[in-house]
């Protein structure tokens, strides 16, 4: 999604712009630009361009060329006019005094646009932004913050708005309305960012608007306002990560660096929560009123969180006995979901920015359900609009297919059915200390799974030319395959499918023909033998299989396969936590070896938060 930066300070702005947009070129983008303050001609210098952000920086020499203290900057993800020059930001009014960047959606920008173009106002962009630019001014009588103020009151949809005038350049006004907008505080001025990479090598005191905020950043400091132009007192935080857990470390991409990062991620995430044998949630809890009354759980999510919740699922029921349903976030608020007051509702995503879920998360909220979300970015909007959040502790994620993250997310949610079942009383002692314990087996585990990838890397260099493949698996071998596919997809460009193999039999299977790489999922002990026989069955219609199961099933299942990913035994709860490390390393080496763009796959965004 699009990056915002923002500067005001005793500091030459442009190159703490152009460095804060290249750490935040992560999210996906196609174009970028700054607005800076000329004080010698007392306008705005605005400089932007289509492709990558090096184009830009190197038009301006890294920022040098631009001499101004103050100014804000832009990574643009297209929604509204396609990649170009004239539609990147920031967007300027009519005169060229007003200059706005801007993250998400104007959903009402076509009839302003109409009201503005009736009153005479050129437009030069096909973009929803230049819209709120040309708005401001329209209402604008030499009071900015009551210019813009009258403009939200006009302007729907999703945004995060930074704001520079050039008759008043000792301030920025910053926006934020179900776009992620960040206050940073240091010595050498304020600042404003969608995350906390961009400003962090400047400063780890900051501040997380919140929606319907409007920020007015000077050089002396920072004043917020609520959706009333009330002022209000925001806490200051202090970011306790490095900027290099937001680097590659000497990794050549971030995704493998995230794979690798997984063991660490995993004890993190688990070991604070597990002590003197028991499951702790210091940050969470549930009343045994609500937990005797909860009659069904919903877990809401998209894309690999969703991987999360199907998975879980089938750990929730099988421990606590309680119906849950897994449902898309963009599905959700359509499908009139059953939803009351003695709904868990448990929303995961890992940047907590997803829109599609965030409204989920809404509506769920107004059907009078318990919202639990399970997160990754501290402060993010899913976050601060739970109930109550989990955080899976994962550090900074860059790549734009998710592992650590799922990982963590996936393990948290195991611990959490656990923890449920453990106050229900629903598992037995013994099974609960043989689970406990496999949660401190996991991060070992999982750092084996690694230390044998050049196995993995050995099949993606067999397999890496097909153009369709399937994964096939039955009950959590079916849930971990959809992650598998998804993982393959996003990276490597290869269709790929993940299905339920005792239903390939039903219409599928007449897609098997002679080479098709089928990825057989055989984790899962207790259906082995159906996995086996689904094995047989489309290596009978000439499939290639490439098997993944567990060390005690490995001999079984080469005499039929190809080939045999193999991992050490775990309880069933974590199969899927440890069986998807192989296959985020099959996808990634799969997609090294097609020569993809790994961190920044095409069409695709590391926070999504349009709908
Ligand atoms: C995962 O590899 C994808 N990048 C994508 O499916 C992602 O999981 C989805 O967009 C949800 O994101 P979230 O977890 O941040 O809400």
């Amino acid at each position: 999604m699009c990056g915002i930066v923002g500067f005001i300070g005793n500091e030459q702005a442009a190159p703490i712009l152009l460095e804060g947009l290249s750490r935040l070129e992560y999210r996906g983008y196609d174009s970028a630009g700054v607005a800076v303050f000329d004080g010698e001609t007392g306008t705005l210098a605005v400089h932007k361009a289509k492709g990558r952000l090096q184009v830009l920086s190197d038009q301006l020499h890294g920022g040098a060329d631009l001499n101004s203290t103050v100014g804000v900057g832009h990574t643009r993800w297209a929604t509204h006019g396609a990649p170009s020059d004239v539609n990147s930001h920031p967007q300027v009014s009519r005169s060229g005094r007003i200059a706005v960047v801007h993250n998400g959606i104007i959903e009402n920008y076509a009839e302003l646009k109409a009201f503005l173009v009736a009153q005479g106002v050129p437009f030069t962009s096909e973009t929803d932004t230049e819209v709120v630019a040309q708005l401001i001014e329209y209402f604008y009588e030499g009071d900015l913050l009551a210019a813009v103020s009258r403009v939200l009151h006009r302007i729907e949809g999703a945004y995060a708005l930074g704001i520079l005038c050039a008759d008043c350049p000792e301030q920025i006004i910053a926006v934020r309305k179900d776009g992620p907008l960040i206050l940073g505080y240091s010595q050498e001025g304020s600042f404003i960012a969608s995350d906390v990479t961009a400003i962090l090598r400047h400063t780890r005191q900051v501040s997380y608007m919140e929606d319907g905020e409007v920020a007015v950043l000077t050089r002396d400091g920072i004043r917020c306002y609520n959706r009333l132009m009330q002022p209000v007192e925001k806490e200051i935080v202090t970011v306790d990560w490095e900027i290099n857990d937001a680097e590659k470390g000497g990794y050549e991409h971030f995704m493998f660096k995230e794979i690798m990062e997984q063991p660490d991620a995993i004890r993190r995430c688990i070991s604070p929560r597990i002590r003197e044998g028991e499951v702790v949630f210091e940050d969470f809890s549930l009343s045994e009123n609500f937990i005797k009354a909860m009659r069904r759980i919903y877990i809401v999510a998209c894309g690999s969180s969703y991987h999360v919740g199907m998975v879980g699922k089938y750990h929730l029921e099988r421990l606590t006995r309680i119906p849950v349903e897994v449902a898309l976030g963009s599905e959700f608020r359509y499908m009139d979901p059953i939803v009351d007051e003695n709904t868990l509702v448990i929303v995961i995503s890992q940047s907590g920015e997803t829109l599609d879920t965030m409204a989920a998360l809404r509506e769920a909220r107004r059907l009078g359900g318990h919202i639990l979300s399970i997160v990754n970015v501290v402060g993010s909007s899913i976050a601060r609009e739970s109930d109550q959040v989990l955080y899976t502790w994962a550090g900074p994620e860059i790549a734009v297919a998710t592992t650590k993250a799922y990982s963590t997310q996936l393990a948290l949610l195991s611990l959490l059915s656990l923890w449920l079942a453990r106050q229900l009383n629903t598992v037995p002692e013994k099974d609960y200390r043989a689970m406990l314990s496999a949660f401190q087996e996991l991060p070992g585990k999982m750092e084996e799974v690694l230390s044998h990838r050049d196995s993995i890397q050995y099949f993606a260099a067999q397999y890496f030319n097909h153009n369709s493949i399937f994964f096939i698996g039955r009950n959590l071998d079916y849930a971990l395959g959809l992650e598998g596919s998804l993982k393959l997809k996003e990276i490597s460009y290869i269709h790929s499918e993940a299905y339920a193999s005792g239903e390939l039999k039903h219409g599928t299977i007449s897609l098997i023909e002679d080479g098709t790489l089928v990825v057989a999922l055989g984790t899962y002990g207790t259906l082995f033998a159906k996995a086996m026989s689904n094995v047989v069955e489309v290596k009978a219609r000439g499939a290639d299989v490439l098997a993944l199961t567990t060390a005690n099933h490995r001999e079984e299942m080469s005499h039929t396969a190809d080939a045999v990913m193999v991992i050490p035994d775990i309880h069933d709860l974590l199969l899927p936590s440890l069986g998807v490390v192989p296959l985020q390393l099959f996808a990634y080496y799969v997609a090294l070896m097609r020569g993809c763009d790994i961190d920044k796959p095409r069409n695709l965004a590391k926070s999504v938060t349009v709908e």
